[in-house]
C-alpha cells in the first residue's frame, strides 16, 4: 500500500494534466483568428504606442504628457468608433498628419508591417467604450476626391468623428438663401484652444487671422447664374443636407460626384432610358419636385435611404421655368 500510494498520486496528476491539457486545447482552438490578433495587437500597442497613449489606453503616457497636442483617448468610443479601419490604417502607419491632425502622432511604417498594423487597431478596437460596432462605421472613401483646399480641413473629423452639427458652421441653411461658409472667427472660437500649437495646419488658420483675411475655400456646389437655388424653403422643407449633398460628414475633402449634364446621360435620355440625373442639374431639380409634390420621394432612384419627410402637407415645389431662373 505504501507504494501505490506515490503512484496514484502519479496517475491523478497526470490525468490531471491530461485533463488541462485537453481542456485548454479545446478553450484556445475556440479562441478566434480576431483573438489572436488583438492578443499581438496589443504586445505592439504596449511596445510602441503606451509611451504616448498610456498602458489603458486613456492618452495619459509619460512621453504625451509635454506634447501641446495630447494623445487621443483610445477609450473614447464616442470619437473613434465612427472611423473605418482604413482610416486608421493611414493614422497609424502615415502618420496622423496624412489625415489632417497632428505630426506629433508619428508614422509607424516601416517599423510595423502591415499585420502588426492590422493587429494594433484590432487591439485598439477592443478598448472602446461604448463598444466598437463595425456597422456604424462611416463611409468614407479610401481615395479623396474633390479639390485640395487650403486649410485641411476634415468633415470626417468635425462632423463624423466629432459630430458637430452641419449648422454650426452653415447657419444660413435654415434662414437664407446661402448656407453660407464659417467665419475665420468661427473657427477661432474653439482653435484658440483645441490644437493651438503642434499642427500646422492650424497654424495656417492663425495666419488668416492674425491678417485679418479670410479663407479662400475653393467652391464645390454651385449652379449656373441663371438659376434662383435658396437653401431656407428646402430646409425647411424637411430635407436634409445629405440628399442633395452626399454624406458629407463621411468626406476628407468636400466632393460633388458626379455634377452638371453628361454625354453619357444625354444619350440614355435619348435612347429612352431614364439615367439618374447628375446632381445640380435640371432634371435632377425638376425630378425632386415632381415627387415632393406628389409625396413620393420614394420614387426617386437616387434619393438614397432613409427617404426624408417632408414637412408640409402640400409641398409647393414649381415646375415653372420663372421661379427656377431669372
Ligand atoms: C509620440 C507620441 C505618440 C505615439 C508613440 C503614438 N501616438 Fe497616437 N497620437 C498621438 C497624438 C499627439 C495624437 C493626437 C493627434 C491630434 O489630435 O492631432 C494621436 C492620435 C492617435 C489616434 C487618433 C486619430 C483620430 O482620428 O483621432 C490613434 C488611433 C492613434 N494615435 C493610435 C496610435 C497607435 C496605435 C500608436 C502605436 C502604434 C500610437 N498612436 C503611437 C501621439 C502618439
Ligand atoms: C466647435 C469647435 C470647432 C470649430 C468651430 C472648428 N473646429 Fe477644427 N477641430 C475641432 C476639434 C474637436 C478637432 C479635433 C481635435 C483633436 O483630435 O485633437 C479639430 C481639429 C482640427 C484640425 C486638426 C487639428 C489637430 O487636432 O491636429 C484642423 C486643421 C482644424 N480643426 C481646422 C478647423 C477650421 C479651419 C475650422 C473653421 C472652418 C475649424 N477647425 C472649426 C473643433 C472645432
Ligand atoms: C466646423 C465647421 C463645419 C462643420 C461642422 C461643417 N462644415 Fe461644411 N464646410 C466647412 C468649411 C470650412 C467648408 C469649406 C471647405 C471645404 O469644402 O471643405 C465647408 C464646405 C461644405 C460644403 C461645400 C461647399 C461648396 O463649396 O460647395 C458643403 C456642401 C458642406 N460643407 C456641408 C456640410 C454638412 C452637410 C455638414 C454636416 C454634416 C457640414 N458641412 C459641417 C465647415 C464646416
Ligand atoms: C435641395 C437640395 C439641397 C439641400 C437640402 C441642401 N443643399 Fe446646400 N446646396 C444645394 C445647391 C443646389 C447648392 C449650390 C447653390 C448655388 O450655387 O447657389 C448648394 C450649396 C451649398 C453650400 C455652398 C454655397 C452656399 O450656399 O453657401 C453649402 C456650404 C451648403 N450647400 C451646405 C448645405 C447644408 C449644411 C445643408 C443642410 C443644412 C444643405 N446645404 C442642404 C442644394 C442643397
Ligand atoms: C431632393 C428634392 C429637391 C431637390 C433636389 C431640389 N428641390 Fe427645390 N424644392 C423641393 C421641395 C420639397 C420644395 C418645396 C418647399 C416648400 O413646400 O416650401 C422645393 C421648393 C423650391 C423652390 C420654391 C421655394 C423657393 O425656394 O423659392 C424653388 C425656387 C426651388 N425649389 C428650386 C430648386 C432648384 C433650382 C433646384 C436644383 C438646383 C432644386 N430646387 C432642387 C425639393 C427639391
Ligand atoms: C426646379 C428648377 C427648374 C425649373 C422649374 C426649370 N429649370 Fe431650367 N435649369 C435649372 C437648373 C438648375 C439649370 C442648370 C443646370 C443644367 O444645366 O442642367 C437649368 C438650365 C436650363 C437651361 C440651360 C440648359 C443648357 O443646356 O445649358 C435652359 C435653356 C433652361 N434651364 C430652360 C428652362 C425652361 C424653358 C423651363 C420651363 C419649362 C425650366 N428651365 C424650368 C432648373 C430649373
Amino acid at each position: 500500500m505504501r507504494f501505490l500510494r506515490p503512484v496514484l498520486a502519479l496517475t491523478i496528476l497526470a490525468a490531471g494534466l491530461a485533463g488541462g491539457m485537453l481542456l485548454w486545447s479545446r478553450t484556445s482552438t475556440a479562441r478566434t483568428a480576431t483573438d489572436v490578433a488583438v492578443q499581438r495587437g496589443q504586445q505592439v500597442y504596449a511596445m510602441y504606442c503606451a509611451t504616448c497613449h498610456g498602458l489603458a489606453g486613456k492618452g495619459d503616457g509619460l512621453s504625451g504628457q509635454s506634447l501641446p497636442i495630447k494623445p487621443q483617448d483610445l477609450t473614447d468610443g464616442r470619437v473613434l468608433n465612427a472611423l473605418p479601419d482604413h482610416f486608421l490604417f493611414t493614422v497609424i502607419s502615415q502618420g496622423a498628419q496624412a489625415v489632417g491632425l497632428s505630426p506629433l502622432m508619428p508614422p509607424f511604417k516601416p517599423q510595423l508591417s502591415d499585420t502588426q498594423l492590422h493587429d494594433v487597431i484590432a487591439y485598439v478596437r477592443t478598448l472602446a467604450q461604448p463598444a466598437f460596432d463595425p456597422k456604424a462605421v462611416l463611409p468614407i472613401p479610401v481615395k479623396r476626391e474633390g479639390p485640395v483646399q487650403p486649410i485641411f480641413f476634415s468633415h470626417a473629423i468635425h462632423s463624423g468623428s466629432y459630430k458637430l452639427d452641419c449648422q454650426y458652421c452653415h447657419a444660413g441653411a435654415r434662414r437664407s438663401s446661402a448656407a453660407g461658409l464659417p467665419s475665420v472667427e468661427r473657427c477661432m472660437g474653439c482653435h484658440r484652444v483645441v490644437a493651438a500649437q503642434g499642427n500646422p495646419e492650424v497654424q495656417k488658420l492663425l495666419g488668416y487671422w492674425d491678417r485679418k483675411e479670410s479663407i479662400p475655400w475653393v467652391r464645390v456646389f454651385r449652379v449656373p447664374e441663371y438659376v434662383k437655388f435658396t437653401h431656407k424653403n428646402h430646409v425647411q422643407a424637411g430635407l436634409p443636407c445629405q440628399t442633395c449633398h452626399g454624406r458629407i460628414e463621411a468626406m476628407e475633402q468636400v466632393a460633388a460626384g458626379l455634377t452638371g449634364q453628361s454625354l453619357v446621360n444625354d444619350l440614355k435620355n435619348l435612347a429612352g432610358m431614364t439615367p439618374v440625373p447628375n446632381r445640380l442639374t435640371m432634371g435632377w431639380c425638376v425630378e425632386c419636385h415632381r415627387a415632393a409634390n406628389a409625396k413620393d420621394l420614394a420614387s426617386l432612384a437616387w434619393i438614397g435611404s432613409p427617404v426624408p419627410t417632408l414637412t408640409r402637407e402640400k409641398p409647393k415645389a414649381p415646375l415653372d421655368c420663372v421661379e427656377c431662373h431669372h
